[in-house]
């Protein structure tokens, strides 16, 4: 078995985009690239029927590559980028990008389906916050429309992402009601409404009087609406593992590194957290996992599950990954028995963590590439 491996399931993505396929059902997907990259993650959200939110020409590129149009099925949504990748991504054939300042909407003269990307109101709690690197708040935003209007450039939509997790519904009805006016009193002649992404696993109960409100509103301005899931499709969909190699005291060293997977952050924030198993055999075989039996492989990961070890014991241990940088700290706490041999797994590391051990890093302090196994 390797020591250190992902698992990826399909399935689960499968599954998410269903969900929110039934909760936003007159809704395009624009899946936002950067939140996990890997080739089969894309293929399938292809598969799918998912557009895409590209944050750089390479990611234009790649995502071009499965056969996605351009024109259709790709926004640029990163509102800061040079002329000429403005003009690259125009030859490329994308049509859908986003703008909030002066600067970049003078880039995009030549594209066309501007969109305004709008700054969302600050909310407390939440991990990420968009606004505080993008948008336009409602001065900035009429001041781009009237120079919009005067340069004779077509604002195709208006776009805002509320940050992650996305919040309660009323500020989100808040930005629609804006636009709305924003809408009316420029005469635009919109054709979408992107509300990004941000969703968490709240969301079917959460969302439904955002539908509703949506529906009335693509109504009455007879336009598409779409947004820019990254998190909610495949977040859960990723396990990682890694070997205990050695044990010194206090510190135990793992075969793999934090580096692999972007992980610290998100460690060090305590939203993923690091769980030990005994006897990784149950979780993959030697071989090729795909082949195994699909019930048999369930029942293992149920005993799997039951064996893993939280940190509710006494001993206080540093988990330290293998590239050898001070800061490639798994785990610094209590945990229960933990033995050379056993694994350590993270679940729900599927977002902004598999992108980020692609091509480019996977060199970082002589590493290898991550090795990703498909299972159910
Ligand atoms: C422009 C844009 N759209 C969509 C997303 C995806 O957000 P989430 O993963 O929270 O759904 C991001 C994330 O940073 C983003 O910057």
């Amino acid at each position: 078995m390797q020591s250190t491996f992902a698992t990826l399931s399909l399935g689960v993505i499968k599954r998410q985009y269903a969900l929110l396929q039934s909760t936003f059902p007159t809704t395009r997907f624009y899946y936002a690239v950067k939140c996990n990259n890997h080739p089969k993650v894309i293929q399938c959200l292809v598969d799918l029927g998912s557009s895409f939110d590209c944050a750089s020409i390479r990611e234009i590129r790649y995502v071009l590559s499965f056969g996605v149009d351009p024109g259709s099925r790709v926004i640029f949504a990163n509102p800061h980028r040079s002329q000429i990748e403005v003009d690259e991504a125009v030859r490329l054939g994308v049509e859908m990008m986003t703008f909030d300042s002066e600067f970049q909407l003078l880039r995009l003269c030549n594209v066309k389906k501007p969109l305004l990307r709008m700054c969302p109101p600050s909310q407390e709690n939440q991990s990420v916050k968009l606004g505080v690197k993008f948008g336009a708040d409602i001065f900035q935003a009429r001041r781009l429309l009237q120079l919009a209007h005067s340069l004779g450039v077509n604002i195709s939509g208006l776009c805002f992402h509320m940050g992650y997790p996305i919040g309660p519904i009323p500020p989100i009805l808040s930005m629609l009601k804006t636009i709305q006016s924003l809408s009316s009193e420029f005469e635009l002649q919109l054709s979408c409404i992107d509300f990004g992404g941000g969703f968490d696993n709240k969301l079917p109960e959460n969302c439904q009087k955002l539908n509703e409100q949506l529906k009335v509103i693509q109504k009455e301005l007879s336009l598409e609406l779409q947004c820019e899931p990254g998190r909610f499709l495949v977040q859960s969909a990723v396990k990682y593992f890694t070997r205990v190699e050695a044990k010194n005291g206090g510190t135990v060293f793992v075969n793999g590194s934090c580096f692999q997977m972007f992980f610290r952050d998100m460690l060090k924030k305590n939203t993923i957290k690091v769980q030990v198993v005994k006897e990784g055999k149950c979780i993959l075989n030697e071989e090729n996992r795909i082949e195994e039996d699909k019930n048999e492989c369930e029942k293992e990961n149920e005993k799997c599950k039951v064996q893993c070890k939280k940190f509710n014991d006494t001993n206080q241990i540093i988990i330290r990954g293998s590239s050898g940088m001070q800061n490639d700290v798994f785990y610094k706490g209590k945990m229960g028995d933990i033995e050379v041999g056993d694994y350590i797994m993270i679940e729900n590391a599927g977002a902004y963590t598999i992108s980020c051990m692609s091509q480019q890093l996977d060199k970082f302090c002589g590493m290898e590439a991550l090795q990703v196994v498909e299972v159910q």
